[in-house]
């Protein structure tokens, strides 16, 4: 049976004053909606409890597998409001899908499609009026659905009642400086991801592990960490939070290949489409730290950025490493820029959405 995710009405919820004063500085992730769609899935009776319900903190067992051996997935998407007030995802079938594997790979239960999407417009309708007006910049709704192992029991196996939940923020841009390019650390010390391992997955574990790489980073004025793959420390991989591609003098738009080291980015993918609309020659390949060092400093790599849904594009800087430092631009590169407006004309509905990505939910 598919869920419904039937309305609890948060008794108070925020005044349309308190939306508007957020709406007019939201940074990311700092406030949330009035409620959230919450789901249980039991061993033996599998997806039940649906509702979106007021938004309210979970109360957990000490011994919650979930705080103990870190058995979780989420996804990032956003809601974004039309200049005629309707509200739209992007491609939310994908984020579905990933869950599903980023599931598998944590040995969670897979939720199904269709209840994906239906917890989320849920949760957007209810809220609708959260979803801010973009105004030729890219405010939107962010809406984080995820799963985690709750029973209590701290036996190391697979988790026997676990609670899915989606709530909903409104954003501005991830880099505090908007499109204005950011610095990249390229560590030589850490690992994100071995084969085998976890890096396909979106599952907090991966952010975890970041975080002292990206600190690293941060000592050195960088806002993101860029790691290489495991194994030889050669290729490059990706960044803490997102994907990352280059362009050439030639017009080829390079990103690594996916390994099963690397996550599957939404945008990443609408990216290389749009690319190649554009005249770009979209490559997916192993490309080594040492080939993009030397050519951004031979002037052959002309721009890079990293991708996500909540970075869109932001443009790189420098890359920095201990072996010394590799400028692209302190300017946003301008086929970074077009492909920016390109992603987000049609997130926003400004250009014909020829791919059938879009899904209006209000
Ligand atoms: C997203 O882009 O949605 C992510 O989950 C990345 C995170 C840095 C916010």
């Amino acid at each position: 049976m598919p869920l419904t995710f039937p309305l609890t009405r948060n008794a108070a919820p925020a005044s349309t004053e308190r939306i508007a004063e957020i709406h007019a500085d939201p940074g990311f992730g700092a406030y949330f909606t009035d409620h959230m769609a919450v789901a249980t899935w039991r061993q033996g009776s599998g997806w039940g409890g649906d509702g979106v319900v007021p938004y309210a903190p979970f109360q957990l067992d000490p011994s919650c597998a979930v705080l103990h051996y870190a058995q979780e997935v989420f996804e990032g998407l956003k809601a974004y409001r039309h200049a005629d007030g309707s509200i739209w995802l992007f491609r939310p079938e994908r984020n579905a899908q990933r869950l599903q594997a980023s599931s598998r790979r944590l040995m969670l239960p897979e939720l199904p499609v269709e209840d994906f999407l239906a917890s989320i417009e849920q949760l957007v309708r209810v809220d609708a009026a959260w979803t801010p007006a973009a105004v030729g910049g890219e405010a939107s709704l962010y809406i984080r659905p995820f799963m985690f192992a709750n029973e209590p029991f701290l036996g190391v196996r697979a988790a026997q009642r676990v609670t899915y939940s989606v709530i909903a923020s409104p954003v501005g841009p991830y880099f505090p400086g908007g499109v204005k390019p950011v610095n990249i650390w390229v560590t030589d010390e850490y690992s994100r991801a071995g084969k085998g391992g976890t890096g396909a997955a979106k599952c907090g574990g991966n952010y975890a592990s970041s975080l002292i790489a990206q600190y690293e980073g941060a000592a050195h004025g960088c806002s993101q960490v860029l790691f290489a793959d495991a194994g030889t420390g050669v290729n490059t991989e990706e960044l803490g939070g997102m994907n990352i591609m280059v362009i050439t003098a030639e017009g080829e738009l390079i990103t690594p290949a996916l390994t099963g080291t690397i996550l599957e980015g939404v945008t990443r993918d609408s990216i290389l489409t749009v690319a190649s609309e554009l005249g770009l020659r979209p490559v997916a390949r192993t490309i080594t730290l040492a080939e993009i060092f030397d050519r951004v400093d031979s002037g052959d790599i002309i721009e890079a950025f990293a991708c996500g849904t909540a970075a869109v594009l932001t443009p790189v800087a420098e890359f920095r490493s201990r072996q010394g430092n590799h400028a692209v631009g302190s300017e946003p590169g301008e086929r970074t820029l077009q492909i920016r407006e390109a992603i987000l004309d049609l997130q926003y509905g400004r250009a014909e959405d020829t791919h059938g990505w879009l899904r209006r939910v209000v």
